[in-house]
């Protein structure tokens, strides 16, 4: 089931899932407490227990569930509670300032369970391990061990040596590492994720994603089309191919591209929703868009981050395309798909970004009309080019910026959703509702539109009856906000 990304400062207007922005954690019980059966009996009653805490975008999510599967097969189990754990791990991101002061923060919380227990293993894994390596170990005296994203497959190898007191760092990054033969721990549930790359080569001049993750390398395509149908022959109903920049994907041995995934994919596993995230507007393809509008089961849904309205500002930020450019996708995106969504990111406050340049965002989200956008204010990071540029845009000017434009957002957002209103929607069942878990339901759109209706426990609804999870069931809107539909079930 998709977790909602919760942000650091503006409220999102989409709830899709993204790579973008940082989760600030990932309760527990969305993607610890189910686990699959083969989890509940495949190990010994006393084996040692393994508790893993995600922060961070879905890359993250999904390398969890491989931090698992290695665990697990070196005879770990899983446990969804820290007070049971023997093992901690936290899965760390390093985006923004705001996203590691989160984890700073959750480390010293830590400290308790530590002395509670001298002899529990605490790791740092994920972006901010890689970012920060022996000043982690250096300044978090709790921390055992500090394993980069590239070097999972050690860590039953780390933390049996942690158990014998020795401090273990593991922070080298692969070219080729992929995690392949690894069968990640999924939790029970409709929606998969499948990383189909990892690491990144645009080194867009803000961003520490590359000094994070490394160089970019695609999986084999017939891997993932195998585990897609595997997928589906388990029951799950929609999957997300994973990657920062998967429009770039490239199988070298048969020279596949992005585009010929997604087909492959699709007539692979023809009864789930195919989703996929995060693209960039640079290799936002003819071909791609043509095989998005040619699947039923591709969702109509893209994220296409453009991070400022400024030609000038995307120079400097190292984007490679200009407002032209990306306007032009937009245009071809409707040409052939007149109802797909569309979602972006956009960075205010990048060094030396003018009032003009800023208003030239503010035109460009009002002429696009985006469902849904994630805002972030400008954070410095370390190792990258803009670190060495001035962060020269007073903070109280980034933050009225930032308000500017989520205002403008939430408007058009909702206005958009009020077009809705009277409509019928194909919506995937995904559960309880977050605000009213016990009288109403929410499922989402291939729009990634949350969807939120009375469960047949309501007293007026008991036409309902028979839907469960996983089903797909068609929803008349009778209101919208900007971040949802409400409505009823009519067949
Ligand atoms: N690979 C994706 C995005 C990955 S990071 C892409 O290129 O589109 C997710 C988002 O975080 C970015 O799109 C950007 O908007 C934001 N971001 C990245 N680095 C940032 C920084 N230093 N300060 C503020 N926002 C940042
Ligand atoms: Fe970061 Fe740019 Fe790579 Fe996205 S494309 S992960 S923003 S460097
Ligand atoms: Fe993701 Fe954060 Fe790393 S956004 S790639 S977990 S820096």
């Amino acid at each position: 089931m998709f977790d909602l990304p919760i942000l650091e400062t503006p409220l999102p207007t989409t709830v899709s899932p993204t790579i973008a922005p940082e989760l600030t954690t990932l309760t527990p019980s969305l993607h610890d407490n189910v686990l699959p059966s083969t989890m509940k009996s495949g190990t010994s009653a006393n084996a040692p227990k393994v508790y893993v805490e995600t922060y961070g975008c879905q890359m993250n999510v999904s390398d969890s569930e491989i931090v698992k599967g290695v665990m697990h097969t070196s005879g770990y189990a899983l446990t969804d509670k820290p007070d049971d754990a023997d093992v901690i791990f936290v899965n760390t991101c390093a985006i923004r300032d705001n996203a590691e002061k989160k984890i700073h923060e959750r480390l010293m919380h830590l400290k308790y369970f530590k002395k509670r227990r001298r002899d529990l293993v605490v790791g740092v894994l994920g972006c901010m391990a890689e970012r920060m390596r022996d000043e982690l170990m250096e300044t978090k005296q709790i921390v055992d061990l500090v394993v980069g994203p590239d070097e999972y497959r050690r860590l039953p190898e780390l933390v049996e040596r942690a158990g014998t007191g020795e401090k273990g760092i593991a922070v080298k990054l692969s070219r080729v590492e992929t995690y392949d033969d690894i069968e990640p721990v999924r939790t029970d549930g409709i929606s998969a994720w499948i990383t189909i790359m990892r690491g990144c080569d645009k080194f867009c001049t803000f961003c520490v994603v590359p000094f994070t993750r490394g160089r970019e390398r695609s999986r084999a395509a017939h891997l993932i089309v195998d585990e897609a149908k595997r997928l589906q022959d388990a029951g799950f109903k929609e999957i997300t191919l994973l990657g920062q920049n998967v429009n770039s994907y490239h199988d070298e041995t048969t020279n596949i591209d992005f585009a010929d995934l997604l087909r492959d994919t699709a007539r692979a596993a023809p009864n789930m929703r195919i989703r996929y995230t995060t693209s960039h507007p640079y290799d936002m393809s003819d071909k791609l868009i043509a095989t998005m509008a040619e699947y039923d089961n591709i969702c109509k849904y893209i994220h296409l981050p453009v991070q400022s309205g400024s030609d000038r500002v995307l120079q400097a930020m190292n984007r490679h395309y200009t407002v032209e450019h990306y306007k032009e996708r937009m245009r071809k995106i409707k040409e052939f798909m007149p109802h797909c969504a569309l979602s972006t990111d956009i960075i205010v406050g990048f060094p030396t970004e003018t009032e003009e340049e800023h208003q030239m965002t503010v035109e460009l989200m009002r002429e696009v009309r985006y469902d849904g956008a994630y805002m972030f204010l400008y954070s410095p990071r370390e190792r990258t080019k803009a670190w060495k540029m001035e962060d020269d845009v007073p903070y109280d000017v980034k933050v009225h910026r930032l308000d500017e434009i989520v205002k403008q957002q939430q408007r058009i957002a909702g206005e958009i959703n009020q077009l809705a209103v009277g409509t019928t929607e194909h919506v995937l069942v995904e559960g309880p509702s977050k605000r009213n878990p016990d009288t109403e339901w929410q499922g989402r759109t291939d729009t990634n539109k949350i969807v939120i209706f009375p469960h047949l426990t309501d007293k007026n609804a008991s036409i309902h009856a028979g839907y469960v999870v996983g089903d797909m069931v068609k929803v008349k809107v009778e209101r919208a906000s900007a971040a949802a539909f409400f409505g009823q079930i009519v067949g």
